[in-house]
């Protein structure tokens, strides 16, 4: 398969270069379909349009958005981000549990702290940022063919920043077994026991890290400045940075240890061909490393074993505690599985572009990951991979790997992030260039960040087409269908992140004068899309 030339062909057949790109998208019409791999689909030309443009045959609706009341006492939360749908009974599709991430705020938005003005929050603005993150609970239902957020039912909750959750296995980290809150939740994942798990990403910034030096005497790093809250709340950062496993139906929550403590992405379920529980999960740093999961049992993720990718070997390796090598460096397997980067490293794991998002093709069963770029490595837009493990077994030990699709202008998808597959196998990517950096330098021809679709079978396998591009400085996260296919939620997260308390950048989706607002919308997908 050659992914990555079609897109290119009929767009220099059309422009006759690529630097055109701006031209086109200050023309009167911001679609054209000589971008398109698909007799029926036309693609969005790239612009930086504050809005959020959908490709012909698509339309949308706002769901909810930050700050709507969910109940008498509770707000949903900022920056959404990783969207799941759970319905409460088998038997009707159409109503159930949402969950959305909220993982960080835009702290002039959510508290009214001016980072400029280089002073400590205030404790009553760290309070509201505190409630503002972690994740929603929402009942929805679709009605009249279309989805809503019933905003006073009593299904719906929030778990924020001071929320207490256990640890799995009733395990004490630095002398705790119950954590207060969750933030900096980024993607996640479903499991079959009907929980959604949400994934601690950039945990540091609010509670700081731990460094151990060569001799493993312990220092504290700061959070940063514009995010901290540690000036207010001690809080152990070894309490961060963890899955968190989140029942909705018997209101268990829990921090699975045994996945490891890194900048977790997302976590990937699947079911060995033995019934055994894997997750594959990315750890969104530049030059960190992709792991998975085995776990012990066919219905919890409370023990198992956790692996790293060897693209070198082509081998997942074990980070298991009587390998002599990681139990010289540790005091303990919790140790191990709380410096998981370190361990990774000691046995060999490969450094990746930044891995985020990680889904199986329900056709093939082959697993993507996404890796959104690297910029020490000067790899400015990612790529997306294929591992295609061992007689299909995600038990298996052993893989091949592949690229995919190279993230540029021959394949136009710039910084991939999020992935979803819808249920005839076709995949769909949203992109992540980051909000300081869109239309400038290497991404000054590729626009806002935007969603495309990838058939994956037929004459345009791979070829990626951009189906929606989101208002300024956003990013278009937690790509999620309803379980008849027709809709795809969506995370129109951070609009204005660029924003300081005197240039408001992004007015989305209410125009005018005000703030913008991270919201989830329902798209429709057209149905020649869904045969
Ligand atoms: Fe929160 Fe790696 O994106
Ligand atoms: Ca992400
Ligand atoms: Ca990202």
């Amino acid at each position: 398969m050659e992914p990555f030339s079609g897109n290119r062909r009929d767009f220099l057949l059309f422009t006759g270069r690529s630097s055109a790109l701006i031209f086109l998208a200050s023309c009167a019409s911001p679609i054209t379909n000589l971008l398109s791999p698909n007799s029926n689909l036309t693609g969005l030309i790239p612009s930086f349009d504050d809005q959020l443009l959908l490709a012909p045959g698509f339309s949308s609706k706002i769901l909810i958005s930050w700050n709507d009341p969910i109940n008498q006492k509770e707000y949903f939360g900022f920056n959404n981000d990783f969207i799941a749908y759970l319905p409460f009974d088998d038997t009707n599709p159409d109503e159930g549990y949402m969950w959305v991430n909220h993982e960080y705020v835009h702290p002039y938005f959510v508290s009214g702290h001016i980072p400029e003005e280089g002073k400590l929050k205030t404790k009553a603005q760290v309070d509201i940022e505190m409630k503002a993150l972690g994740g929603s609970i929402l009942h929805i239902k679709k009605e009249n063919n279309e989805w809503t957020v019933l905003k006073n039912s009593p299904k719906n909750r929030r778990i924020d920043a001071y929320t207490p959750i256990t640890f799995a296995n009733n395990v004490s980290v630095k002398g705790s077994k119950i954590a207060y809150g969750t933030y900096a939740n980024c993607a996640g994942g479903v499991t079959p026991w009907k929980s959604f798990l949400t994934c601690e990403e950039n945990y540091q910034n609010c509670f700081g890290e731990t460094l151990y030096n060569e001799n493993g005497l312990e220092s504290h790093e700061a959070g940063r400045i514009d995010s901290a809250w540690e000036h207010h709340y001690k809080r152990p950062p070894e309490h961060y940075g963890w899955v968190v496993e989140i029942n909705p139906f018997t209101n268990k929550f829990q921090k699975l240890t045994g996945l490891g403590r890194f900048s977790h992405e997302g976590a990937c379920v699947t079911k060995a061909k033995d019934g055994r529980i894997v997750v594959y999960m990315g750890d969104d740093k530049a030059d960190e490393c992709f792991y998975k999961f085995i776990s012990n049992s066919k219905d919890s993720l409370d023990e198992g074993v956790l692996y790293v990718a060897s693209l070198e070997k082509q081998k997942w390796i074990p980070l298991t505690y009587d390998n002599p090598l990681l139990k010289n460096k540790f005091k303990t397997k919790l140790d191990m599985l709380i410096r998981t980067r370190e361990a990774a490293q000691i046995v060999g794991g490969t450094p990746l572009d930044r891995p985020e998002d990680c889904e199986i093709d329900p056709i093939t069963g082959h697993v993507y990951l996404n890796c959104t770029n690297n910029s020490k490595q000067k790899r400015p837009f990612g790529s997306i991979y294929k591992f295609i493990e061992k007689n299909n077994d995600y038990a298996s030990l052993d893989f091949q790997s592949s690229v995919f699709l190279q993230g540029g202008e021959d394949s136009l998808v710039i910084c991939p992030d999020n992935l979803a597959f819808d249920k005839l196998g076709n995949m769909w990517v949203t992109t992540d260039i980051s909000e300081d950096k869109i239309g400038k330098g290497d991404y000054k021809n590729f626009g806002n960040n935007a969603l495309f679709y990838i058939p994956m079978k037929g004459m345009n396998a791979g070829k990626a087409v951009r189906v929606a591009q989101g208002p300024k400085d956003c990013e278009l996260t937690g790509p999620c269908f309803s379980p008849d296919g027709k809709t795809l939620f969506l995370s129109v997260q951070h609009p204005g992140e660029g924003s300081t308390s005197k240039n408001i950048t992004s007015h989305w989706p209410l125009g005018g004068d005000n703030m913008p607002m991270p919201s989830v919308v329902a798209i429709s997908i057209p149905e020649y899309l869904r045969k």
